[in-house]
Parts: structure tokens; sequence; C-alpha cells
């Protein structure tokens, strides 16, 4: 064989290795089909989650992260969900506040302490923002100076109060610390009006393909069965989730230590059906082979946590039903939903 020849194979040879590839994947997990399954329980497909709120605009689980969320339009506002000394339900990520706050200024001998040993005042006290502007300074703004740890009650507020109505996507963090803490939140949302009874829109009809025409692009996630869906890394939590309000999806995360733990990803996927849950795996995982797996077994799969426009565009290629993205803004142009371009008309419209 002439060398050239040699040298066109050898240049060829990496192209037909990811054409065959994707037609792997195709056949295996083509986009779109976990439409079906995300439609049956009431959960938009694809659904986009805006991870913390818009965390990589604004300091996550903060009012602005969300507000700047729901106008954007994601479809979930997601939140990891804690409870204060005194009992009240907040969104904070970290075990404690030391990487999302000034704890160190306002409480030096407790700056390493968990969430759970301060009462709700105690929290008010600190600047849950002023961290964000140093972190990212491309994206600080002095009204993030400031801004206050957010309760559940708050979020729901937030929720229930634009022209969008996204869904909650609640996690249950580190819930063997806080003992009943499934039913507070099931109490919440019930006396709030988001769980427990039809409304009166939901009666109507609840799809996104059926959202009236004067207004296609709204989001009306609220108003379908999934409006609410909890998710954990605790199996345990689901389960005593399901007991309490089997009619709300629910996610298992894990990632791939959760693999090696349970010794097979069959493993993890039992143990998320012997709970009766959906699978919200590490974006890692988001193979194609992994995502048929779960779809075969009648789960839905949102993956987290998902930055970039290519990494969306390829779990996307490979039948992924949604994502947690600190860049929901990233998220909803990438599958042409952001109305406007320019982000500072969001922040004008938030009053931050
Ligand atoms: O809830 C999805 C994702 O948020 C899980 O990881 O650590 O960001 O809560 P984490
Ligand atoms: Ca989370």
């Amino acid at each position: 064989m002439r060398l050239k020849t040699v040298l066109i194979i050898i240049a060829a040879l990496p192209v037909v290795l990811l054409a065959l590839f994707f037609l792997y994947s195709y056949l295996l997990s083509p986009p779109g089909s976990g439409r079906d399954l995300s439609r049956e329980i009431g959960v938009p497909f694809p659904a986009l989650m805006a991870h913390r709120g818009a965390s990589g605009l604004a300091p996550e689980e903060t009012r602005p992260a969300y507000l700047l969320a729901r106008e954007l339009g994601a479809d979930y506002l997601e939140a990891d969900i804690q409870r204060t000394k005194d009992g009240v339900l907040i969104a904070l990520h970290d075990d404690d506040l030391s990487r999302t706050t000034n704890i160190a200024e306002v409480f030096p001998d407790r700056a390493k302490d968990s969430v759970d040993t301060f009462t709700y005042a105690e929290l008010q006290k600190l600047d849950a923002g002023s961290w964000f502007n140093k972190t990212h300074p491309q994206w600080a703004r002095p009204s993030f100076v400031g801004v206050k740890i957010l309760t559940l009650a708050e979020l729901i507020d937030i929720a229930d109060g634009g022209y969008h109505k996204p869904g909650l996507y609640l996690e249950t963090k580190s819930p063997e610390r806080f003992p009943g803490i499934e039913k507070q939140i099931v109490d919440l949302l019930t006396a709030r009006g988001w769980l427990g009874k039809q409304t009166a829109l939901e009666a109507e009809e609840s799809s996104l393909e059926e959202t009236p025409m004067d207004a296609p692009d709204r989001v009306r996630v609220r108003e379908m069965p999934g409006r609410v869906i909890v998710q954990s890394f605790s199996a345990d939590s689901l389960e005593i989730f399901r007991e309490l309000a089997p009619e709300v999806p629910r996610v298992f995360l894990f990632g791939q230590y959760t693999v090696e733990e349970m010794g097979s990803f069959e493993s993890v996927l039992e143990q998320a059906l012997a709970v009766d849950s959906h699978a919200g795996p590490s974006g890692y995982m988001a193979w194609p082979w992994y995502t048929s797996k779960i779809h075969s077994r009648g789960m839905i799969v949102h993956y987290y946590t998902i930055n970039q426009s290519w990494q969306m565009w390829l779990i996307n290629q490979f039948g992924a039903d949604g994502i947690f993205t600190d860049r929901i803004d990233i998220a909803l142009d990438y599958f042409g939903r952001l109305e406007e371009p320019d982000l500072e008309q969001y922040f004008q419209k938030i009053d931050y």
C-alpha cells in the first residue's frame, strides 16, 4: 500500500470511529427516548432545572438567584432543604456556613458548626451574598451584598410570584440530621396549595403541549402533576416521601462512588426502584448505555450538574430527559427558549 493511502486511512479512522460511536449511541438511546416517560408523570421534557437557582449568575440558593431563574424561564427551581435549630426550613447546600456566608466574622467561634445548631434569627445576621462577589468577580453586583439565607416558604413565594410558573425540585440534604423533615416539607407544600388537592388549572389539563397558544413560551410547570419533585441521595428519605405523598415524583441521586459502594450500576437502579424513584446521576455518567438502562426500567433521568453548552448538546444526544445547571441561561438558550439574550434586562426586572 502506498504511503499516501496509509496516511489517509490513519487520518480518517478517528472520524469513522466517532461516527460509529454516535450511530451506536443513537440506536441505543436517541434524543427524546424518555419523552413519553416524562409525560406520564407530568414532568416537562426536556426538564431544565436551575440548580440552586441561577447560581452561576447570583449567590446560590438566595432570593436573587431564584428570582433570576424564574424570570429567565427555568422549568424547576432546585433547592437543598435543611432545618434550623428552631425548626425553620431553609435552602442551603453545605452542612456548614463557611463557604457561602460571612459566618467567620459574625460567629467566629462557630464558623464550622453545622447549620442545624443555629436559630433562624442567628442565620438572618449573616451575609449570604458577598462571598459570590469575591468568587465570581465577573458577575459581582453591589446588590448581592447582604442578601439573606432563604426559607423554603420564601422560595415558594418566589415560585408562585411571577409570570412564569416553575416547579420546585427539592432535595433533602443530609436528611438523617433532620428527623421528620420530609413531613415538614410535605405539610408546608400542602398548606401552600402545591400538594394534596387538584388545582383548578391542573383540572383543565396538564402538559406543556396544551399551553394556550396566546402564551406558548410561558413556563407552566406549576400547573402540571410533576410540579414538585423530591430528590435525595438517601433512599430512606425517598421512602418516607413515598409513604407521605406517593403522587410526588421522586429522584434518587447518585454518583460513580455510589456505584462503587453498591457494587454495580444495576444495584443502584434496584435501590432507586425499591423506593419507586427515578434517576438523578452525576453528569459524568451520562453515557447512552446508562440512559438506555434507566429508561428500560421505566425511569426518567435528570443529570447533574451540566454547565457548558457542549455538554448540554452531548447529553441531549445521549437521550437525557433533563439537566440540573448553574447556568440556566445557557441551557435555555441552547434549547431555544431564552427570550432575551441581554442578561442585564433580567437583573433590572428583579431589581438586583
Ligand atoms: O440535586 C442535584 C444535585 O444538586 C446534587 O448534587 O451536591 O449539588 O446537591 P448537589
Ligand atoms: Ca441539590
